[in-house]
This record gives C-alpha cells, structure tokens and sequence, in this order.
C-alpha cells in the first residue's frame, strides 16, 4: 500500500516535492497554506491532495509530514501541529525542507512521539517552474526513523542523500549559498556594469552566462587549477588596480565585494596563497577613496 503525505506550506518547494512524490506513487493528504485560495492552487499544480488554508487534525493524519515552510514558521507550526496532533503525532514521520535548521526546531512533535528530521534539497526553485530534481544533492539529518525516510524520498525524487551533522547545517547552507544567492547578485552587479557602458540587458546577460557556463563546465572537467583565469591567476596585479579605480564609478559594495572575492580566489585558488594575498593586499590598500 503507498504512503499518504500530507504538505504543509505549499509554496515552491512544497508544490514541487508534492507533484514529484505524487508521480511516483504517494498519496497526498493535506495541502495546507495559509489561504483556501494558495492551497487551491497547490493541490492544481501538485495534482492531488486536500486543500486546507490554516493548519488543523488532518495536517498529522498522513504517514508523512512535510514541512515546506519557510524558516520563521517553522517553530511556531510545530508547536501547534504537536498540539492537535497529540497522540497522533506517535509513528508519524515529520521532515522540514530548511536548509538552516535542523530538526532540534521540530522538538514539540518529537516530545509527542513523531520521529524528525530534515530534508534539503540543494536545488533553487524560483518562480512557478518546478525545477528538475534529478541528480540534485538532498542534506539530511535526524532521528534514525526520519533518516531512512529522508533518504528514500531523496532516492525517489531522483536525488542523491547526503548525510549532515544538524549542528554543521548553517555552514553547508552558506556554501549552498555562496553558489546561487549570492552568483546572482554577481551576475547581477556585472551585467549593470555592462549595461553602464552601452550593452542592452539581454546582451549583458547573454554575455556574463556564456562566460559562467563556460567556466562552470571548466571547473567540473579541468578542476579548478586550470579553470582559473583572469589577472590574478596570472598574477597582472596591475589590471586589478585598474578593476578597483574602474569600479569608484559604482556604488561602493561593487569595489568592496570586488576586493573580497579577490582575495577569497587568491586564497582558495591560487597555489601559493601567502605570497597571492600579500600582492593583493598592497593592491588593495593603494585603491581606496573616491567612492559613489
Ligand atoms: N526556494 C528555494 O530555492 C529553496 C531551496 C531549498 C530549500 N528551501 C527551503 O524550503 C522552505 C520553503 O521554501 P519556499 O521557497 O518553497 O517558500 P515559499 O515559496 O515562500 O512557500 C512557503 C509556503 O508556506 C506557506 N506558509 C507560510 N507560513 C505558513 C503557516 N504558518 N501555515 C501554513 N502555511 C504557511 C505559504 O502559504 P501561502 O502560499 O498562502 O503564502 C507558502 O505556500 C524554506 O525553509 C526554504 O528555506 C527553499
């Protein structure tokens, strides 16, 4: 017999694992949000499900409970979800999808019996597409109950469990966001730059994407030795004193976080650190001032 699993908080990430777990044969219980019209909508993208717009019994009737809410819900629709669950709660398997917290925030279900645990998939789900799953790293931590789940959801999402310490979950968020969050606002930063000097939107980004994908497909078949390139890596330090005085046109953070990726590369990439991060200190400290 399939399980049932209930969603609560069926935003982007909700939706997408609901129709997913749908797809390969779960039964969807509860669709909860947080208005009868967002849960509707779930329940059409997710295919299936009930939908309800506050949390009540039926939210802990499922096998599985998946929390897909962000971060500042999450104590609060435990406390409550414990406190209508009650007895319920025992057997049950709840997992939430933060990549931040671990599962210590779901400690009023776990009072009341229900194994928990966390479930991260490390993919960005922005806007209405659903994302593919496949391939896509899921962090897992929590009890040895919500482990295994977690772990075969992961598997038949199409995505590979990897197992976290909870405790080191801020840390592998950072990393997770190193990469999207803050690339887009790179991305960002550079095409306003580019548009600045007469590019159109669309050729800016077509040409930073080219650039990055190019350099992405470097990194995973050359590694990263022979992927980098640009003036530090081969040490024309006099071209990153001509980045920073270019970039004193811009507001100050385009220079600042110039300066600091500068040396995050120097440090991470380069194969003699000391001797790189020395050079770009005294780049560094002769171009500042001037600033917007
Ligand atoms: N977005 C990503 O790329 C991504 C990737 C990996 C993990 N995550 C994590 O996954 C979680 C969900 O992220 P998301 O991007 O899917 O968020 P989202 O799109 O903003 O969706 C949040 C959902 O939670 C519902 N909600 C909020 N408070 C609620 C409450 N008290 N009771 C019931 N429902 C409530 C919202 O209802 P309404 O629809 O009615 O507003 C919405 O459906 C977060 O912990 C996030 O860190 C996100």
């Amino acid at each position: 017999m399939p399980h049932t699993v209930s969603i609560v908080g069926a935003g982007r990430v909700g939706r997408t694992l609901g129709k997913r777990l749908r797809e390969s044969g779960w039964r969807l219980g509860a669709v909860v949000t947080r208005s009868l019209s967002t849960a509707r909508a779930a329940v059409r993208a997710i295919g299936a499900g009930e939908p309800h717009s506050a949390l009540n019994c039926q939210s802990m009737e499922s096998d599985l409970i998946l929390l897909t809410l962000t971060e500042n819900a999450l104590p609060e629709v435990a406390e409550k979800l414990a406190a209508l669950g009650r007895d319920e709660c025992r057997g049950k398997i709840v997992l939430h999808t933060s990549g931040v917290l671990d599962r210590t925030v779901l400690a009023p279900l776990a009072k009341q019996g229900a194994s928990t645990g966390s479930l991260h998939p490390m993919q960005t789900f922005g806007g209405r597409a659903m994302p593919s799953l496949d391939g896509v790293v899921f962090g897992i931590e929590g009890d040895a109950k919500a482990r295994r789940m977690a772990h075969r959801l992961a598997r038949e999402l199409g995505g590979v469990s990897v197992r976290i310490d909870g405790t080191r979950k801020p840390a592998y968020h950072a990393a997770a966001a190193l990469v999207s969050g803050h690339a887009l606002g790179l991305v960002e930063a550079a095409a306003a730059i580019l548009m600045d000097i007469g590019f159109t939107r669309r050729g800016a980004v077509r040409a930073l994407l080219h650039l990055m994908r190019q350099m992405l497909d470097n990194e995973e078949r050359l590694g990263p030795q022979a992927a980098w390139t640009g003036p530090i890596a081969r040490g024309d330090y006099e071209a990153v004193a001509k980045h920073i005085a270019a970039l004193r046109d811009y507001p100050r953070e385009f220079s600042e976080s110039y300066a600091a990726l500068a040396v995050l590369s120097g440090r991470v990439l380069s194969k003699e650190p000391s001797a790189t991060l020395k050079q770009l200190e005294s780049v560094l400290n002769t171009s500042t001032g001037g600033q917007k």
